[in-house]
């Protein structure tokens, strides 16, 4: 457990937390929040890290998850979301850098909607490059930006 600062802790997460991610994505992403199919793989298949953050009444307030891919010496970031109360406290940078630890792998890749600058800025910081642009990847035609970051051996 890692705990910082207003009693934020950042914890493993488990399927038990099924109903809080999902009003999580509902308010972080709206019509592009996961499907309960993913939600639920999310939540229980192996080898995904799945983290939360929770606050001092232990109710989760981020998610993140990573799935680790060994064989091509990648992990990806599939989710992170972080409740608009608790945003701007690094909360997202905090759960960013423990995914991309505990996947321990040298790259890490991971999409995010061309228009989304708070998510842009944050991963510009933690080190993350554009590589390339999966068009009209979402539900509204917009564009997904993958990025990619080269972690140090
Ligand atoms: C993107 C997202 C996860 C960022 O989470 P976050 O916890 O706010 O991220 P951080 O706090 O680490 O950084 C965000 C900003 O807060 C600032 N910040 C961090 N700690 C701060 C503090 N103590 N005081 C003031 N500002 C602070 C950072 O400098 C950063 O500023 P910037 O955006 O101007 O560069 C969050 O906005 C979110 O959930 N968005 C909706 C879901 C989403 O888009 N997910 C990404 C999909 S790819």
């Amino acid at each position: 457990m890692t705990t910082f600062s207003s009693a934020i802790c950042i914890v493993e997460a488990s399927w038990r937390d099924l109903g809080e991610l999902r009003n999580l994505e509902a308010v972080c992403f709206g019509e592009d929040a996961w499907p309960l199919f993913d939600l639920i793989g999310v939540l229980t298949l192996p080898r995904i890290v799945r983290l939360k953050a929770v606050n001092g009444d232990r109710k989760m307030v981020a998610f993140i998850a990573g799935d680790p891919n060994p064989d091509e010496k990648t992990g990806w970031i599939t989710t992170i979301a972080v409740l608009p109360a608790y945003r701007k406290q690094s909360i997202g940078s905090r759960l960013l850098k423990m995914c991309e630890e505990r996947m321990g792998l040298p790259f890490v890749r991971l999409c995010v909607r061309h228009d989304n600058k708070p998510a842009l800025a944050m991963y510009a910081r933690a080190g993350y490059r554009h590589v390339r642009v999966w068009r009209a990847y979402y539900h509204d035609g917009a564009d997904a930006l993958v990025l990619e970051k080269i972690r140090e051996a």
